[in-house]
């Protein structure tokens, strides 16, 4: 055995006792963790209480904690909670059991070229905001059902703002924090429905209640849709889709319809919240659709034409409880 054998040696005892502890460390992470979840909470479904009690509890934002966030104890935190098990952080660091995180922050979904993501990551649209971050390493499992991220999450706020912060600054040019003013105050937020959209405007439910599918048909004509659409059973494809039974139809739910890859890769059936979103502004709902439409700005006339849709079934679907 000449030196450089017994080398190899000595270092595949030292990978193998290695690895041992990390598996040891990552598995009583796991387990920890789990006995600590708190049954899943569906973030996206309106919780508010009846009559002004407090709402269910809701993800903290994190453009607040992240003002107070320190990166030096988030880059702490990566070991402590053993995402070095499975991450490298450095530029041009190799993939592991999870992908490089260098430049993820502001970066697409599915950053690193070459590594094998989940269908559930890859369908996600757009760069990895903040907020998105937050809710991904509060929960990936709820934030990407099918991810291969087989870890519990974070579900420390100050924890997860420290980690985000860290890697927020693995970037020859990390990207502006989000200014903390820029988050609901805490009361807005409690008495909003997590499912209403920002910027002020009623949820969809609440709409929904008192809207008028006759007007929302005569919307689609003001408006153009019928231009590009049919709506009756079994009608033709123009343009657009036909649209008779798209309410809680899967996305791209017309068969032999060429859909835009951005619609396509969304997932679920097509919800009132969702149709809410699209319609509000197709080419945000969806960066890349074919529907060359701008959107429906005033939220009546899109819940009129959200009702309307709705109508085109033998069976509408149920009309959501009205928060
Ligand atoms: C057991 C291994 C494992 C652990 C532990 C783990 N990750 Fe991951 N991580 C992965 C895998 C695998 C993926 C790819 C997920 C997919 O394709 O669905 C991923 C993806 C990610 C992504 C998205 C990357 C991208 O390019 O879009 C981020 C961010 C991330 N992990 C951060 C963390 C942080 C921070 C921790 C610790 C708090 C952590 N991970 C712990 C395996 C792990
Ligand atoms: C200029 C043509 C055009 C106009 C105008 C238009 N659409 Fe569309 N619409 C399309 C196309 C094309 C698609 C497919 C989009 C894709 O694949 O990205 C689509 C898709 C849709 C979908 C999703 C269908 C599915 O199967 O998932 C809905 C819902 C929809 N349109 C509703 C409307 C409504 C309501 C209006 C009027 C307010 C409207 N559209 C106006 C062309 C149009």
């Amino acid at each position: 055995m000449d030196s450089m054998e017994v080398n190899k040696g000595i270092a595949a005892v030292l990978v193998a006792g290695i690895t041992f502890f990390l598996s040891g460390t990552v598995g009583t992470i796991l387990i920890q963790e789990h006995h600590l979840a708190k049954p899943a909470i569906k973030i996206d479904i309106p919780q508010t209480a009846p009559s002004g009690a407090p709402a269910a509890p809701q993800l903290t934002p994190i453009a607040p904690l992240l003002a107070k966030a320190d990166p030096a104890a988030g880059e702490a935190d990566t070991k402590k909670l053993g995402c070095v098990a499975c991450h490298t952080f450095t530029e041009g660091g190799k993939a592991g059991i999870g992908p490089n995180l260098y430049g993820v922050v502001g970066g697409p979904h599915a950053h690193m070229q070459g590594f094998e993501y989940s269908a559930a990551l890859k369908a996600k649209k757009g760069p990895w905001t903040f907020d998105e971050l937050n809710e991904w390493l509060h929960q990936p499992s709820a934030y990407a059902p099918g991810t291969k991220m087989t870890f519990a999450g974070i579900k420390n706020d100050k924890e997860r703002a420290d980690v985000i912060d860290y890697l927020h600054t693995l970037a020859a040019k990390p990207e502006a924090l989000p200014s903390p003013t820029e988050a609901p105050p805490p009361a807005a937020a409690a008495a909003a429905p997590a499912g209403a959209s920002p910027a002020g405007e009623p949820p969809v439910e609440t709409l929904l209640a008192s809207a008028d599918p006759k007007l929302g048909e005569a919307d689609t004509k003001k408006l153009g849709c019928i231009a590009c659409h049919t709506f009756t059973d079994g009608g033709k494809a123009g343009i657009g889709p036909n649209l008779y039974g798209v309410v809680g139809g899967p996305h791209a739910h017309m068969k032999g319809f060429e859909y835009s890859a951005a619609l396509k890769s969304k997932q679920g059936p097509w919800t009132y919240d969702e149709l809410y979103q699209w319609l509000k502004k197709p080419s945000a709902y969806a960066p890349g659709t074919k529907m060359t439409f701008v959107g429906i700005p005033d939220p009546k006339e899109r819940t009129d034409v959200i009702a309307y849709l709705r109508s085109l079934s033998p069976n509408p679907e149920p009309l959501p409880a009205k928060k």
